[in-house]
């Protein structure tokens, strides 16, 4: 099953996708984590993202694109994935769409989380993430065990650099303009299913696992 979650920031996605992986074995795949792991660990990559991903711009799609085509076509990857934060322009979707076709394959499913601008800013400024293992929390809504530490790892929990109010504004805004395309791209090839991502976390998740089946 090869999904693709799309979405505003803070919409839900990456929490949704962790919850899809889990469920359908199938590894979960975010430009977002895999940038912020580069930022970290200092690689060239990394220097070039974070001075978009910092300003709460998009990397530039060649930066993008041959690094997720690489990465659907690792072993783990033969039963499916799910695809977060990628594709988000035009552009992108269509090198997607262009190297599935050469492999002989397509997308099942894009899956719309819709979450209206006026919740999503209240939602990022709660949120806490672990940038050594990727995990989200959030400080009311999915806190962790003990306050500030990664359950999964142990890690500090950090307030992401573009969470801050001013950026998160920016990214919506980059969001209409350039990712919001994608939901007529993706009605037009037949795939797209949209969930209302307001609802509590694991009701959103039910609705999801309605459209994918048990
Ligand atoms: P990325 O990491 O993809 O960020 P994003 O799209 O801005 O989305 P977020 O991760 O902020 O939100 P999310 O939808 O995953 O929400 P989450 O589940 O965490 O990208 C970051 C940057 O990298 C971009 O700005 C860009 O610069 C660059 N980039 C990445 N991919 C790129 C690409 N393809 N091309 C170009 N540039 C790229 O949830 C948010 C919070 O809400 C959490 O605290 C969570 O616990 C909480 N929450 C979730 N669901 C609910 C719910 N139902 N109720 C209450 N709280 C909830
Ligand atoms: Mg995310």
């Amino acid at each position: 099953m090869k999904i693709i979650m799309l979405g505003a920031p803070g919409a839900g996605k990456g929490t949704q996708a962790k919850k899809i992986a889990a469920k359908y074995g199938i590894p979960h795949i975010s430009t977002g984590d895999i940038f912020r792991a580069n930022i970290k660990n200092g690689t060239e990559l990394g220097k070039k993202a974070k001075t978009f991903m910092d300003q709460g711009l998009l990397v530039p799609d060649e930066l993008t694109c041959d690094l997720v085509v690489d990465r659907i076509q690792q072993p783990d990857a033969a039963n499916g994935y799910v695809l977060d934060g990628f594709p988000r322009t035009i552009p992108q979707a269509e090198c997607l769409t262009a190297a599935l076709a050469k492999l002989g394959s397509k997308m099942d499913y894009a899956i719309n989380v819709d979450v209206p601008d006026e919740n999503i800013v209240t939602r990022m400024g709660g949120r806490r993430a672990c940038l050594k293992c990727g995990a989200t929390y959030h400080i009311v809504y999915a806190a962790p065990k003990a306050e500030g530490i990664c359950d999964t790892c142990g890690e500090a929990l950090v307030l992401r650099e573009d969470d801050k109010p001013e950026t998160v504004q920016k990214r919506l805004n980059v969001y209409h303009d350039q990712t919001q395309p994608l939901i007529d791209y993706y009605t037009k090839e037949g795939i797209l299913k949209s969930v209302d991502g307001t609802k509590a976390l694991e009701e959103v998740f039910q609705d999801i696992v309605a459209i994918l089946g048990e």
